[in-house]
C-alpha cells in the first residue's frame, strides 16, 4: 500500500466571512513519491489549494494533515519544511543579491549548518544545471534561469513535497520542457511528491495521476488516459484536451478503429501500426 504524504478531508475555505467560499468540501489524498497535476479553470481553486498544503492559508472547515500532522499555526514551521513551493512569477521569489545567497536564505531560515549548506548549494545548482551562477546577481537572470534557481531554492530544504504552482508558465515550451525534465528526474531519485499546477497539457499526461478542478470542488481525480477520455465533459468546464487525443477522437469519428486513448505521438503511431498490420 502507498503511504498517505497530504490529506485534504471535507476542506472549506472563503478568503472572508462576507467572501463566497472559494474551495468547498475538498477532499483527495497525494501520496509519497506520486506525481500529481491539478488542473482546472482559472478561479476554480487551484493555488488556494497549494497555499493550503503549506499553511500560508488555513481552512474555515476541514482538516489538512502533512505527514500524519494536522496543518495549523502550532505545526506550520515545521510543515514549511517539508513542503517546497515555486510560483508563477520568479522575480517575487528572490531575496539574495547572488544566487548562492539566495539559495542559502531558505536554509539559513531552517537552522541548516553552514558546512551542510555550501555542500547543498553545489548540489542543487548541479541538479538545475546553473553551477555556473552561483555569484550572478538574480536579476540578470532570463524567466527559465530564474525558475531553476527558485527551484533550487527550495530543493536545498530538502522538502518531501515540490509544489510547482504555474512555475513554468512564463518560459518558453522549450525551456519548460527542460525544467519538467529536471523536476521530474529529481522527484524519481529523491523519492519525493510532485505537484504541478499547469495549464501545459504536455505536463499533465506526464504525471501519474490528475486532479480535475471545478469551481471549488474536485470533479475527477483520475489517470491522464482516464480523465482525457472525458474530452466533451472536459470541454465544458473550460478544460483543453492534448491535440494527439483529439486527433485520436477525429479518428474513430471517420472510422478509423482505434481502441485506446493515445495521449502522445508514440502511443497515436502504435495504435496506426496495429491496425495497419491488421490490414
Ligand atoms: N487574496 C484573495 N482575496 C480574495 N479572493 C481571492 C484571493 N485569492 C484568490 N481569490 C479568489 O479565489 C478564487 C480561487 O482563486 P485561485 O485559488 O487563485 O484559483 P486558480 O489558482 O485555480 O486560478 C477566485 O475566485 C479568486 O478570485
Ligand atoms: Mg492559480
Amino acid at each position: 500500500m502507498r503511504e498517505k504524504f497530504i490529506e485534504f478531508r471535507n476542506v472549506s475555505f472563503r478568503y472572508g466571512d462576507e467572501q463566497p467560499w472559494v474551495l468547498k468540501n475538498v477532499s483527495f489524498e497525494i501520496y509519497k513519491d506520486e506525481w500529481v497535476a491539478i488542473i482546472g479553470h482559472n478561479g476554480s481553486g487551484k493555488s488556494t489549494i497549494a497555499k493550503l498544503m503549506n499553511g500560508l492559508l488555513f481552512p474555515q472547515e476541514g482538516e489538512i494533515t502533512i505527514n500524519g500532522v494536522l496543518v495549523n499555526e502550532e505545526t506550520v514551521w515545521d510543515i514549511r519544511k517539508q513542503v517546497g513551493m515555486v510560483f508563477q512569477n520568479p522575480d517575487n521569489q528572490f531575496v539574495g543579491t547572488t544566487v548562492q545567497d539566495d539559495i542559502a536564505f531558505g536554509m539559513e531560515n531552517r537552522g541548516v549548518p553552514r558546512e551542510v549548506m555550501v555542500e547543498r548549494i553545489a548540489d542543487v545548482l548541479q541538479a538545475v544545471r546553473m553551477e555556473d551562477y552561483r555569484l550572478t546577481e538574480p536579476h540578470r537572470l532570463s524567466g527559465g534561469q530564474k525558475q531553476r534557481v527558485a527551484i533550487a531554492s527550495v530543493l536545498a530544504i530538502h522538502p518531501e513535497v515540490l509544489i510547482l504552482d504555474e512555475a513554468t508558465a512564463m518560459l518558453d515550451p522549450r525551456g519548460r520542457k527542460e525544467i519538467m525534465k529536471t523536476v521530474s528526474d529529481i522527484q524519481e531519485k529523491n523519492e519525493i511528491s510532485l505537484i504541478t499546477i499547469t495549464h501545459d497539457l504536455q505536463e499533465v499526461v506526464q504525471a501519474e495521476r490528475v486532479i480535475v478542478m471545478n469551481n471549488g470542488n474536485v470533479w475527477d481525480e483520475a489517470t491522464p488516459r482516464e480523465v482525457f477520455a472525458k474530452k466533451d465533459a472536459l470541454r465544458q468546464i473550460g478544460l483543453d484536451v492534448p491535440f494527439i487525443a483529439i486527433l485520436a477522437e477525429e479518428l474513430k469519428n471517420n472510422a478509423v478503429q482505434i481502441s485506446n486513448e493515445p495521449l502522445n505521438h508514440e502511443e497515436l503511431l502504435e495504435e496506426l501500426w496495429t491496425l495497419h498490420s491488421k490490414m
